[in-house]
């Protein structure tokens, strides 16, 4: 049945008017319903043997074994099933019977039941009775067995509709629940958004006051200066207040990337050469592997320079001094991969699980943003991130761009 609720077109399940024209196209008349209220005493002994089987034959399948929570939950059923059973032989099939079967499909949706056992069970149940009506030899035991099949077939219809009504009804609760859990991420977000934005403005102004006084009168100081030294530390105390700052703005209003067609070899080039002048990286030998031929692809070069800088800084971080960093490139003609490789201290499992949470760090310094940020300018691209660590051996960070975001047709990336 289709009706209208706010607007909106809501198919909904059966109800008594359903009920009443399902049994009128069944044709289920009341000397049927007469016949099976006769019949019902002379089996009811049987029905234990009935469920007994029924239940013997079910858990013989894992996956309806593992519907049942317990052996309490399944003695529970069967009386359940037992007691369904009787009343299939009551005679009343009214809006109260109606109202009671319904509840059955709902129960199973609840406990997750796969729809399709419905069908094999009544199948048995439907097998089960008729064999045993057969048994007593009735005058008239083909009508007796043609009401018997009409009233399953109502029952089936019944547990069906009420089964796929509270299915959609879960499902959209669902939907509801992540929508509104990716509401609610959006408008923390935006909350964290303008709180960095506003932190930023106040705290970078001073620093950048700070930074310039503190230069003026390192400028004025004699090389031999005892507070030289000092005046060296406060500065690069204040590059990393800023970095920080740097770091919670960008995650916190990541900008969409701006995409180009560019040389991503030349961009892995071009940030290496930049990051052979950072003290970390003085000792150890950074490779580069597949960078040196034209390899084209539509990229924001900035964003993705950030993200190979960050992950060889990274890299550097968990290094001994005399460590190995590769970055390497390679392409299909598709995708692009990029892999940046080093042979530092590794990662626990539980660390490389964590390790692109925001603001989780292992390090004494650093905000805990450096990886998250790469994991949201590569989701960004429509790409990629994985990692891979052995403690003790190294990390490998891989990054699997399209080298066409908008032309590939790709909707989602798995970070
Ligand atoms: C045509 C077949 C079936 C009939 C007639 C039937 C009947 C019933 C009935 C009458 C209830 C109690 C509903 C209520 O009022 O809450 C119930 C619940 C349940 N049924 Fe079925 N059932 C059938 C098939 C199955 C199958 C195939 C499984 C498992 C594989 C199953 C597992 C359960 C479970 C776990 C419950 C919940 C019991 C509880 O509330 O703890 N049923 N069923």
């Amino acid at each position: 049945m289709v009706h209208q609720r706010d607007g909106t077109a809501i198919i909904s399940g059966m109800d008594v008017g359903d009920f009443r024209q399902m049994k009128a196209w069944i044709g289920l008349t009341s000397s049927e319903a007469d016949q099976l209220r006769l019949v019902g005493p002379r089996l009811q002994a049987s029905f234990p043997g009935v469920v007994e089987l029924f239940y013997r034959t079910l858990l013989k399948d894992p996956e309806a074994k593992a519907v049942f929570r317990d052996d309490a939950q399944l003695r529970r059923v069967q009386d359940l099933l037992n007691t369904w059973i009787q009343e299939l032989f009551e005679g009343h099939y009214d809006e109260a019977y109606f109202e009671k079967r319904s509840k059955i499909g709902r129960t199973h949706v609840r406990v997750d039941l796969p729809q399709r056992f419905i069908f094999t069970a009544m199948s048995l149940i439907r097998t089960e009775l008729t064999q045993l009506i057969q048994a007593l030899d009735l005058p008239d035991s083909l009508g007796a067995i043609e009401a018997l099949h009409k009233l399953l077939d109502l029952e089936l219809a019944i547990m069906l509709e009420t089964y796929r009504e509270s299915y959609v009804d879960k499902v959209r609760e669902a939907d509801r629940i992540i929508m509104q859990r990716q509401l609610d991420e959006v408008q923390h977000m935006a909350t964290i958004g303008q709180l960095a934005a506003s932190l930023a403005h106040e705290i970078k102004n001073p620093l950048a006051g700070i930074s310039g006084a503190v230069q003026v009168i390192s400028s004025e100081m004699e090389d031999s200066h005892p507070h030289r030294q000092i005046m060296k530390e406060i500065l690069q105390q204040i590059d990393r207040l800023d970095s920080a700052v740097d770091d919670l703005l960008i995650y916190a209003r990541p900008k969409p990337p701006e995409l180009r067609q560019a040389d991503v070899g030349q961009v892995i080039r071009n940030c290496l050469n930049v990051l052979r002048g950072d003290p970390s990286l003085q000792t150890l030998t950074v490779k580069c592997e597949g960078a040196d031929h034209h390899l084209d692809a539509t990229i924001d070069s900035v964003q993705m320079e950030q993200v190979i800088s960050n992950l060889v800084l990274n890299a550097a971080q968990a290094c001994n001094s005399d460590g190995q960093i590769t970055v390497a490139l390679a392409a299909t003609d598709d995708k692009l991969m990029i892999r940046v490789q080093d042979n530092g201290e590794g990662m626990s499992e539980e660390t490389r699980k964590r390790a692109l949470e925001p603001f989780f760090t292992t390090k004494a310094k650093g905000t805990g943003l450096g990886l998250s940020i790469c994991a949201h300018i590569v989701q960004a691209h429509r790409g990629s991130l994985q990692i891979t660590s052995t403690p003790g051996v190294g990390t490998l960070v891989e990054i699997c761009l399209p080298r066409r975001p908008h032309a590939t047709g790709e909707t989602r990336s798995v970070i």
